[in-house]
Formats: C-alpha cells, sequence, structure tokens
C-alpha cells in the first residue's frame, strides 16, 4: 500500500479553472442554415491541486476527460482558458525551450509504448536518443546510464540489445518508463498506464510505479478507470464528471465515505470493490448525457437521486469540506436543504 503522505505537503501544480473544447465538424447545410457551431465540452473549469510527491488518482466514467485533463497539462492540447501553475511557471504561457524543459520535468507515459517505440531501434538506442535529445549524459556516459536505468525498471542489461517486438507488453511498459525516467522527471503522467495488460502484469507494473514513486520522491498523476488500481497507489484521488472534478479526497477517505453522490454511484456500481460487503448506495440510474450537451446548473443532476431545484440553474463550485475533503455537490454548501449522511463503505 501507498506511504501516507503529509497533509502539509506543498503544492505541484495549481490548476484553475481549466475548460478545453472540442469543436464539432459542420455539415455546410446546418452552415448554410447558420446554426451555432457545436462543440464537445471536454473540461469545464476544472479546479485541482497535484501535492509534491503524491500519487494522485484521476477517475471517472469514460469520456469524462481524464485523458484530455493529462494532455492538456503536457501541452499536447491547448487550453481553451484557465490557466496551469507548476512551481513559478505559467504552464500555459509556455514557449520553446522553456515549453520543452517543462516537458522533461513533467512526462506522460502512455498505455501503448509500442506505438511509440521505433521498431527498428534497440532499447539502448531509444534511450541514448532520449539521453541526447535533452543533452542529460555526454555519449561516454550513456552505455552505463542505459543499464542503470534497465535496472531501475527491473529489466536485465541484456534488454539493451533487444528490439521493442522482442518484449512482453508488460515489458514494452517498462521500457516506456526507462525512456521517461532518463529525462530525470519531477512528475509522471501515466494515462491507463496498464489498462491494456495482463491482470497479473498490471499488478507487477503498478508496484513498479509505486516503488520508483517513493525512490525518487515523483509526483504521479494515475489515470485509471480500475478503482481498485487507483486505490493501491493513490494517496489521493479526483473523481471527473462529464469534464469537472466533483470530488478530491485522501483515498481511504473517498472509499470509505464517499461524499458526492456521483461518488458514491461510481463506488457502488465498481464491482472489483468487494461488494458483498458495502451498504446499500444507489447506484447509477440513466445514460451519460452527451458531452455536446452538458445539463445546465450541476452536470450530475439528470442521474442524481438528490436532485433538487437549486442543482438546475446553479453549478456547484469545488468547495473544502470541514474534513478535508473537496466536493462540488450543493448538498454540502451551507445554502442546502439538507445534509446526506455520507454512504459507508466497508474496508
Ligand atoms: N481529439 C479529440 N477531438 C474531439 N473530441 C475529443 C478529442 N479527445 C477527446 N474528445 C472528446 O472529449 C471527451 C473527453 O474525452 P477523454 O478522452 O478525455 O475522456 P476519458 O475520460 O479519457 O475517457 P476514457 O476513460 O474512455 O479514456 C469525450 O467526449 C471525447 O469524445
Ligand atoms: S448538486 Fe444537486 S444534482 Fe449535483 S450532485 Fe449535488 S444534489 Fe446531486
Ligand atoms: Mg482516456
Amino acid at each position: 500500500m501507498t506511504v501516507p503522505l503529509s497533509k502539509s505537503s506543498p503544492p505541484l501544480m495549481e490548476i484553475h479553472n481549466l475548460t478545453k473544447t472540442f469543436p464539432v465538424a459542420q455539415s455546410l447545410l446546418s452552415r448554410w442554415r447558420g446554426q451555432p457551431q457545436r462543440a464537445v465540452q471536454a473540461l469545464t473549469d476544472v479546479e485541482l491541486t497535484v501535492r509534491r510527491g503524491e500519487t494522485l488518482g484521476i477517475v471517472g466514467e469514460s469520456g469524462c476527460g481524464k485523458s484530455t485533463l493529462a494532455r492538456t497539462l503536457v501541452r499536447l492540447y491547448d487550453a481553451d482558458r484557465g490557466s496551469v501553475r507548476y512551481g513559478d511557471l505559467d504552464v500555459l504561457a509556455l514557449r520553446g525551450a522553456d515549453l520543452r524543459q517543462y516537458n522533461r520535468r513533467v512526462q506522460m507515459i502512455f498505455q501503448d509504448p509500442y506505438s511509440s517505440l521505433n521498431p527498428r531501434m534497440t532499447v539502448e538506442a531509444v534511450l541514448r536518443e532520449a539521453l541526447s535529445v535533452h543533452k542529460m549524459r555526454p555519449a561516454g556516459e550513456q552505455p552505463a546510464r542505459v543499464r542503470e536505468l534497465l535496472k531501475l525498471v527491473g529489466l536485465p542489461p541484456e534488454a539493451a540489445g533487444r528490439l521493442p517486438h522482442e518484449f512482453s507488453g508488460g515489458q514494452r511498459q517498462r521500457i516506456g518508463i526507462a525512456r521517461a525516467l532518463a529525462l530525470e522527471p519531477e512528475c509522471l503522467i501515466a494515462d491507463e498506464l496498464v489498462s491494456a495488460l495482463d491482470v497479473s502484469v498490471q499488478a507487477q507494473v503498478v508496484n513498479l510505479l509505486l516503488e520508483l514513486q517513493e525512490r525518487l520522491d515523483l509526483t504521479v498523476l494515475f489515470v485509471a478507470h480500475d478503482l481498485r488500481l487507483v486505490r493501491h497507489i493513490s494517496h489521493r484521488v479526483a473523481v471527473m464528471y462529464l469534464g469537472r472534478v466533483v470530488e478530491v479526497s485522501d483515498t481511504a477517505a473517498i472509499f470509505t465515505t464517499p461524499r458526492h453522490p456521483y461518488t458514491q454511484a461510481l463506488l457502488a456500481a465498481a464491482p472489483t470493490l468487494d461488494p458483498s460487503q458495502r451498504t446499500a448506495a444507489p447506484a447509477i440510474t440513466g445514460e451519460l448525457p452527451s458531452p455536446l450537451n452538458v445539463p445546465s446548473g450541476c452536470a450530475f443532476r439528470t442521474r442524481c437521486p438528490h436532485a433538487f431545484d437549486r442543482c438546475a440553474v446553479e453549478r456547484p463550485a469545488l468547495l473544502q469540506l470541514k474534513d478535508g475533503p473537496e466536493v462540488a455537490c450543493h448538498l454540502y454548501d451551507s445554502a442546502a436543504p439538507l445534509t446526506p449522511a455520507p454512504l459507508r463503505v466497508a474496508t
């Protein structure tokens, strides 16, 4: 399990009002009719603080914006608006050498490293290229560093001379991690790192990440579907729904006392969390609304068993509760008509 992280751990990345839309291609007919351009609302005013040295899990249903958030944070996508501060850097304004330097410090690791590994380059050549591009080591020191990196990710020295297709999925994921570590990053953003791997291999790769996180004092954003893995690896968890962060809390609190009705429903619907031990809880009802047409007010109101009038007209802000968690739900702010008893989930 994860090592407890001090609550006073300073922020590494501060995200405010981060918004990203994807315009939908418009037909000639709809343009001719003067119909407005439609857009997928992938992120809406995301508020999130990532603390130095933590592993922050990011969960939510498919299409809720997890990958868009990850990609926007490493500047693969341009945000529509909002701000991302990394130490004293204004990330969204970085250009040229400053952006390259930021991308060295904040590395993204993808689900399928195979697609980003040149099939004709040996592992040694892949790692040496990473070391050369960012001038991490002079040529003479590179072979030793390659061996060091392979050891760090649990691969034998002989792996250096092999081509990517000679490795299993789990081993290729280790090569992807080694390539990221070659740049000595401070922060890793792992998007569905192990989703494509067999369950037994998933655990090995996730445990490797846990070990590296502690050993190298990395900050990790761990985006995943699998709540069991997120629980195992994360210090804190952020829950997203339709492009918004709706709850952020310590991992233990999220899994035992989820506050937001969506978090409660998400956990109630998760088959991996030993349903035999759980108390009765509302499952998610209704269809996920289209991100082209996000409901007014609280985006979860069309599926929420507690929705009331105010939920349709006012978007709930993410507010910190007295005992720590941050929740975006009118039930928890002072103007709310009732305070629901939090769902308790057996651990
Ligand atoms: N490049 C893109 N162009 C257009 N729409 C996009 C693009 N990338 C994502 N979207 C849309 O933005 C929304 C959020 O997608 P995103 O991939 O971030 O979700 P996700 O939470 O990562 O989902 P999953 O769990 O399936 O990986 C979805 O409606 C998706 O269709
Ligand atoms: S704000 Fe209203 S609709 Fe949204 S989660 Fe809370 S109670 Fe439900
Ligand atoms: Mg995704």
